[in-house]
């Protein structure tokens, strides 16, 4: 099937809900249940991975589905290690440009070091909102992330872009009038149909005043068979998953201005950069084979 495109034409999916596909359904039962209450016996792609990540915060269904994975693709370790690596780098990006508030969409389960952390060692007082669909994953960064006045988590689900859009704890927590940073890392890829993830990506850049931040990272369809082989075993094992060319993230960022790398591979971005971790000789080799792009991009000012 060809990839779809960002045109307005391409646009057919209901707006109520843009997970919703009829011919191939988003969903398996058992992960549809995992969106809406917690159920441990079904692996999330939160928990698959925080296991990847070395986290605690998994069940033996998590572990399962990872060590399929695995199988299948022996550096998907190092991609999260190196997605989170991306996340830091980019949220030190924006808080150097001035950024102050931040909305973070697909947030998962906390880690050692997450995004209000990192925004506010920069500039304390940054404001942070942290969105995911998993309800467990909302729990744990209520107790663990929303810790100060700054910060706060709500469960919301970016197939229903309009609700985050129009929502007004969002908007009595962020001053929508000024910049702010929008992360979408390691989630649009969840959104199984092209015209869905445009959309909801159309719909989110309305909230963004001149002078905001995209920052995204995204499974790279680099026309490897094992990344084509890892697609068909996460969706199988976890939640619908699909690759995407640079191109067409291009499409989904048309008309901002790239910032550093702009849209590159993962590799491209973290190199030199001292504080991944990542810097060994193995893992720069290893860097290179993994199916992740990323970018930053800004509204004009
Ligand atoms: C692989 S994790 C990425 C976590 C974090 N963004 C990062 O890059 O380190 C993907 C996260 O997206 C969340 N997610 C998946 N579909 C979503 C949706 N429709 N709306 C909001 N969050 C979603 C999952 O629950 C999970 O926590």
């Amino acid at each position: 099937m060809p990839y779809g495109r960002c045109g307005d034409d391409d646009a057919t999916w209901p707006a109520e809900d843009a997970c919703a596909d009829e011919e191939t359904p988003l969903l398996h039962a058992g992960a549809a249940a995992a969106r809406e209450r917690f159920t441990p016996d079904v692996a999330t792609s939160a928990r698959v991975y925080n296991w990847l990540l070395g986290g605690k915060d998994n069940f033996a269904a998590d572990r399962a589905a990872g060590a399929r994975l695995l199988e299948v693709m022996p550096e998907v370790r190092l991609a999260a290690r190196a997605n989170r690596a991306f996340l830091r780098q980019a949220v030190r990006r924006l808080a150097a440009a001035g950024v102050r508030q931040f909305l973070d969409i697909g947030c998962g389960l906390p880690v050692a070091e997450n995004t209000h952390e990192i925004a506010q060692r920069a500039a304390p007082g940054s404001r942070v909102v942290y969105i995911d669909v998993d309800p467990m994953v909302v729990t744990h960064a209520r107790a663990l992330l929303a810790t100060d006045d700054h910060t706060i988590a709500l469960r919301r689900t970016l197939c229903d872009p309009w609700r985050i859009v129009t929502d007004p704890v969002i908007r009595a927590h962020l001053d929508l009038s000024r910049p702010i940073g929008l992360l979408l890392l390691a989630v649009l890829h969840h959104l199984r149909r092209d015209a869905a993830a445009c959309e909801v990506v159309r719909i989110l850049r309305r909230m963004l005043a001149p002078g905001s931040f995209v920052v995204l990272s995204h499974l790279l369809d680099d026309g490897q068979p094992q990344t084509w082989r890892a697609q068909a075993v996460y969706s199988e094992a976890v939640v619908p998953v699909r690759a995407r060319t640079a191109e067409w993230v291009a499409e989904l960022v048309d008309g901002m201005e790239p910032v550093a790398h702009g849209i590159a591979h993962i590799s491209v971005w973290l190199e030199g950069d001292e504080s991944s971790g990542l810097g060994s000789i193995y893992d720069r080799a290893a860097l290179k084979q993994i199916p992740l792009v990323c970018a930053i991009v800004r509204t004009p000012a």
